[in-house]
């Protein structure tokens, strides 16, 4: 598949902080579902929800929670374990996917921010949240957030992508160097993968779990998806020249067709329970 292939056209290529809530109405709803769909195709995206699902152990009765819930497929199987489940999600257009992906089931999908979540002070039994911390300003007032909406005895897992653990070869390094430099600079809070430990740490919480899985893009990946995108986004952007765009292409499409492209990305995930007393 190429670009022009993806829903919504090629503003894909050149989309920028589509994940932010602030841009949630400018989105198209079908590229977002699109590439929402992609990256929970990964193995490693796939390992890290079904760990942070051992983590949380939702059980009958219990109220369990999905931060920045997306198409909802995590809402769905919280719900399978026998919880009361909740995705928490600022899009309409993501929301209203969700419900339709449901088909019945008996979810819920709510208007909100992480940062303002719309439940009472220790209310909610488990809690978890992917991929949403890096498309925040402060990732520490939404932990907070998080960790007052919890019951104490309540579980937590948070999974996220550490963007400064990307690795692309091979390129100009100079060139790549400038245009990892522009996407770091752009993506509010990049780091996130190694964040997830202290905010929960530093926000009262007990760590009970932590791990990690690294992604590795496939052959094609090097003419599609973030790679595809990143020397058109960066030529846009002023931080590369045309002759390097087109060089870093060539370079990537031919190491390809010989099997030599590598593209690899690590992900996080860390599980915590709120002490009885914080
Ligand atoms: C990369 S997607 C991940 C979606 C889903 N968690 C998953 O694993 O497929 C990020 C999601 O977080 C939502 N989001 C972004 N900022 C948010 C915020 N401040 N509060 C709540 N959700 C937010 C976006 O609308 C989007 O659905």
């Amino acid at each position: 598949m190429t670009e022009t292939e993806v829903p919504g056209g090629t503003g894909f290529v050149t989309e920028r902080g589509s994940f932010k809530a602030a841009h949630v109405a400018e989105q198209n709803v079908d590229r977002q579902a699109f590439i929402l769909d992609q990256m929970a195709a990964r193995p490693a995206v796939r390992s890290l929800k079904s760990w942070a699902l051992d983590q949380l152990a939702p059980t009958a009765g219990e109220t369990a929670v999905d931060v920045g819930s997306g198409t909802g497929e995590d809402v769905v199987a919280l719900h399978e374990l026998g919880a009361r489940a909740i995705g928490v999600e600022p899009s309409p257009g993501l929301r209203a996917e969700a419900v339709r992906r449901a088909a019945g089931a008996d979810v819920e999908y709510v208007d909100g921010h992480a940062e303002a979540l719309p439940f009472e002070d220790e209310s909610v039994d488990v809690l978890r949240s992917e991929r949403v911390l890096q498309h925040v300003d402060d990732p520490a007032v939404v932990v907070q957030e998080m960790t007052r909406v919890l019951r104490p005895g309540g579980r937590i897992a948070l999974i996220d992508t550490d963007w400064g653990t990307a690795i692309i070869h091979p390129a100009d390094p100079d060139v790549l160097q400038r245009m990892v430099d522009y996407f770091l600079r752009e993506s509010a809070n990049p780091y996130s993968g190694r964040q997830l430990r202290g905010l929960l740490a530093d926000a009262g919480l007990e760590i009970t779990g932590e791990t990690a899985a690294t992604w590795l893009e496939p052959q094609a990946g090097a003419r599609q998806g973030f790679v595809g995108m990143m020397h058109l986004t960066s030529l846009q952007a002023g931080v590369i020249t045309p002759e390097e765009a087109e060089a870093f292409a060539k370079t990537l499409g031919e190491a390809a067709d010989r099997g030599a492209f590598h593209m690899s990305l690590t992900m996080h995930a860390v599980s915590a329970i709120k002490p009885r007393a914080v």
